[in-house]
Formats: structure tokens, C-alpha cells, sequence
């Protein structure tokens, strides 16, 4: 029988600027994924796949403006991902860049397959465009000129293209999301994409984009008067980074099919509808599943670079750790809902989740370890009280009910994850408040606070594995502190941040 293997792939992000909390957001999420499939499968069974988008009219744009030529500006804004990722301890297995020379003779061979098959065919295009999105629009959908998505001025264009026959699969495509309720998540998703698929007629995709308007992009194999359109060449990323072609033009690969494919719901489109007409009209199979999370706000607009509201992730990070970063994101923003980002609730999480109820447990139970049993963890000397009873249960349930939360059934739900893991950090931290632990010791009831102590030990070790993925550093840490043999306490690990204004 062959291993569960777990292949999650993010979007690639485009290099026309610098990445902002959103883009963290989807690559933090795909890494707390990746990490807890590692702890289950073991490493060599999960593949993680990041990378950049880097052809198009935007890049272009961006590349003109800064005075770099396209290739030199692209090379420089990678390096501002790949530091990212590095620096929100993110690791991947691959990172692909289109500009690739494996991912660009991968293309060339996927479109010219289906050029011969007869899915790509020449026509004529009469339309708007609009060069931020990189999209077509019929005269039909524009009301006045403008972009129906982000409502920035279209340019009229009219020439001869390539067009992909999405049309074609319509009817292919309407019954496969229909046979698998999880191809598309959450399920909001699910029924948006259905019933645009069967509310509206799909046009053929003009896949293709005149040199004499634009180079920069990969080169058709059968014309050498155009480029790729940028998503047609950037969505085979996921396949031409993890396989190839046989001589019969049957497509290999060890990882495929995509265990997930994680993005913003901004570009579902393009991965629910496109993608898998273009792998069936490759025959290869269809990824197992799409998933598409909200946005970050910023009062009430989107978080992007193109509204001029972005916050910096290295900046946050730097600032409030790490984890601390990677805690609230995952935490306070119900994944596949929109949520707003605020410093100050970063700090209202920070003090109560963090500061008080994880950071107070750990150190409060290392502090007594310290000072009753000489930094020993003894074992328990007899046999526990119904109180133990229910928090050892809940203990012992906890992975069971991180690993229902961590399915594509149940969303990726990453906030209840966390909310379980608390449940049992508040039942540990009730709890040593109820048995005051300082009359025990005054008393002299040894196997009492043996058996106390024995129990705290164990919840913070069982909720360090539990929230490894999330906060790995922090996990890590606790683990550390709490040592095979001894108790090796450090500081405090959440120190509280004081929010009152100065001189109060
Ligand atoms: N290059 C395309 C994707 C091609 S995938 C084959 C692209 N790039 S992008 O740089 O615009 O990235 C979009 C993605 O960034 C979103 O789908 C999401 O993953 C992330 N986000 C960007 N802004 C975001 C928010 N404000 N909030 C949450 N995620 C956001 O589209």
C-alpha cells in the first residue's frame, strides 16, 4: 500500500512589490498545515511549495518605473520573499520562480500538447483590459470604463490571440464539483463557483498576448509574435514544479495530485474554474482540494498594495515576536472569514492568551517544580482525584480534536485548534488555583503536590506538541524548559505589554 503522501501548495506571489501581512497570512497557514502533516506522516512524506509570479504587464510596469530591467527588478524582490519566509519560520520543500528555466520549457511543452489536442485554437480579441488585475473583459460586463473588480480605468484593445477552449468543459467541470463536495472549500466558495458555472456561459480564455504590446513572458512554442498570458503560465507551477512530461506526453510526478491548493478568495476564479479544465485537458488528474480564505481589512478596504494600506509582517514580527505574530493571525480570524487587522487586539491577545493564561501556566508550574521538588519532576505517587481525572482526559483528547478541526471538512479550522489547546491551558491554570499547591507544601502532603505537580508537567508537555505547529519557537521552548530529566526554567516567556499611557 502506498504512504499518505501531503503536498500543499500557496499562490505565487507577484514581484511587483514588497509581501505584506496578507501574503504572510496564506504562507504561515500552509506551514502550520505543513508542520502538523510532517508530525503526523514524518518529513519525507509532506512537500511544500511556495514561489513567485513573475511575468506580465504589472511586473513590467513596476520594473519600468523602478529603472531595473525586468529580470534584475524581479531579482531583487524575491530576495524579500525568500527572507520572509526565513524569517516567520517558514520553510519550504521547493520555491519556484516562472521565470524559471524549468518552469518555462514545462509550459512551452504543456501548451503546445494542448495546442496540437486542438484546445488552443487562433482568433480575434475586441475587448477591455485591465493591466492591474491582468484581465479580460467582454462589453458586456462594463458598465462604464472601468473594472468591474478593483474599478481602475480599462484600456479598449483589439488583436489577433490564442484562446483556450474553457467552454469546452463547462459541462466537465459543473458535474466533477458537483461528485466532490470538498474539491472547493469552505463551502460558501463552493456554491459561488457553482452557480457562477451554471448561471453564466464561459468564454474561451485568450491565453496569449502580442509581443508588440508585451515581452515580457514566456514566448508561445507555435508563435513568435506573442507571450503567455501570465496565468495560464503561472497556475502550471504546480505541476512543473513537481514533474514532467514522458515521451507520450503522459505527465509524472512523485507529489501530484495537490493535496491542497491555499489562496485568498481574490483568485478562486482562476484556481476553481481555469486550472482544472486545463489539467483535464492535459489528463492529468484534479488536485484533491481548493481552498480559499479570506481577507485582512483594514477598516473597511482590502489590504493590498494597490490601495496604499499595507502593513509590514517584518515590521510586526520584529516587533511582538515571532509567534506571538503567527499566534494572532491564526487565531483571531476565523480562516475562510475576513477579519480586520489591529495592533491593539494583537495586544488584547497577547496579554490574556499569551501573557496570562499560557505564559503564566509555564512558569508558574516550573517556579513551584523549582522550589518544592529541586527542579525534579516526580512521579505521581498515587492515584488521581476525580479533578485529574477530567483535565487528564482532556489531555489525552486534545490531538484527537486538533486532528477533526485540521481537515478540508472542517475548513482547516486553525482558531478552534487554538481555542481546544486553551480549554486545556484554563482547566490547568483553574486548577492550580483551586488546590493551592503553597497549603499543600505547609501541610507537608508530599504525594499530593507529587501527583500535582506531575500532572502540570504533563499538560504544558502535551500542549507544547499540540501547539508546535502554530508557535514552533515557542513550543520548542517550553519542551526545552521542561527537559527530559530536569526542570531548566527560563524567563518568562510572554511578558505582559503595559498599555497604559506613560505616567499613569
Ligand atoms: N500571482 C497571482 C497568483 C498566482 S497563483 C498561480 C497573485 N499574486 S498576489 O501577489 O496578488 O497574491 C494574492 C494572494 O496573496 C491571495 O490569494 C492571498 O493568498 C494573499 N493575499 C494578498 N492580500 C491579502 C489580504 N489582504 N488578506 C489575505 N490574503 C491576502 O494573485
Amino acid at each position: 500500500m502506498s504512504k499518505e503522501k501531503f503536498y500543499i501548495t500557496t499562490p505565487l506571489y507577484y514581484v511587483n512589490s514588497s509581501p505584506h501581512i496578507g501574503h504572510s497570512y496564506t504562507n504561515i497557514a500552509a506551514d502550520c498545515l505543513a508542520r502538523y502533516m510532517r508530525q503526523r506522516l514524518g518529513k519525507e512524506n509532506v512537500w511544500y511549495l511556495t514561489g513567485t509570479d513573475e511575468h506580465g504587464q504589472k511586473i513590467q510596469k513596476a520594473a519600468d518605473a523602478s529603472g531595473l530591467s525586468a529580470q534584475d527588478f524581479t531579482d531583487k524582490i524575491v530576495v524579500q520573499f525568500k527572507e520572509l519566509w526565513a524569517k516567520l519560520n517558514v520553510p519550504y520543500d521547493d520555491f519556484i520562480r516562472t521565470t524559471e528555466k524549468r518552469h518555462v520549457d514545462f509550459v512551452r511543452r504543456a501548451i503546445q500538447i494542448l495546442y496540437d489536442k486542438g484546445d488552443i485554437v487562433e482568433g480575434k480579441y475586441e475587448g477591455w483590459y485591465c493591466t492591474p488585475c491582468e484581465t479580460f473583459w467582454l462589453d458586456s460586463q462594463v458598465a462604464d470604463k472601468t473594472c468591474p473588480d478593483c474599478k481602475r480605468a480599462l484600456e479598449r484593445i483589439s488583436e489577433t490571440n490564442y484562446f483556450f477552449k474553457l467552454s469546452k468543459y463547462q459541462d466537465w467541470l459543473v458535474k466533477y464539483i458537483e461528485s466532490d463536495k470538498n474539491f472547493i472549500r469552505p463551502v460558501s466558495r463552493y456554491n459561488e463557483v457553482l452557480s457562477f458555472l451554471k448561471n453564466n456561459k464561459l468564454a474561451d480564455l485568450c491565453i496569449s498576448r502580442p509581443k508588440a504590446r508585451l515581452s515580457w513572458g514566456i514566448e508561445l512554442p507555435f508563435s513568435g509574435d506573442h507571450v503567455i498570458y501570465v496565468w495560464f503560465d503561472a497556475l502550471l507551477n504546480y505541476i512543473s514544479a513537481v514533474g514532467e512530461f514522458d515521451a507520450k506526453n503522459k505527465y509524472v510526478s512523485k507529489w501530484w495530485p495537490a493535496s491542497l491548493h491555499l489562496m485568498a478568495k481574490d483568485i478562486l476564479r482562476q484556481h476553481a474554474v481555469y486550472w482544472p479544465i486545463m489539467l483535464k485537458s492535459l489528463d492529468i488528474p484534479m488536485p484533491k482540494a481548493i481552498f480559499a480564505h479570506g481577507w485582512w481589512m483594514v477598516g473597511e478596504s482590502k489590504m493590498s498594495k494597490s490601495l496604499g494600506n499595507v502593513i509590514s509582517p517584518v515590521e510586526m514580527s520584529d516587533k511582538y515576536g515571532i509567534d506571538v505574530y503567527r499566534y494572532f493571525l491564526l487565531r483571531d480570524m476565523p480562516f475562510g472569514l475576513d477579519g480586520t487587522f489591529s495592533e491593539d487586539s494583537l495586544i488584547k491577545r497577547f496579554n490574556s492568551d499569551l501573557a496570562n493564561d499560557l505564559g503564566n501556566l509555564v512558569y508558574r508550574t516550573l517556579t513551584m517544580a523549582e522550589k518544592y521538588f529541586n527542579a525534579e519532576v516526580p512521579d505521581a505517587a498515587q492515584e488521581p482525584g476525580q479533578q485529574e481525572k477530567v483535565i487528564r482526559e482532556k489531555l489525552a483528547k486534545l490531538p484527537g480534536e486538533i486532528s477533526l478541526e485540521l481537515r478540508a471538512e472542517a475548513d482547516f479550522n486553525f482558531s478552534a485548534c487554538l481555542e481546544r489547546i486553551w480549554e486545556l491551558i484554563a482547566m490547568a491554570n483553574k486548577y492550580v488555583e483551586e488546590i493551592k499547591p503553597w497549603n499543600l507544601a505547609k501541610e507537608n502532603k508530599t504525594d499530593d503536590l507529587k501527583a500535582f505537580i506531575r500532572l502540570l508537567v504533563d499538560v504544558i508537555r502535551g500542549v507544547a506538541l499540540s501547539l508546535a505547529p502554530f508557535m514552533p519557537n515557542t513550543a520548542e521552548s517550553i519542551l526545552e524548559q521542561i527537559g527530559a530529566e530536569k526542570i531548566n526554567k527560563g524567563k518568562p516567556l510572554f511578558p505582559r505589554i503595559d498599555t497604559k499611557p506613560a505616567g499613569k
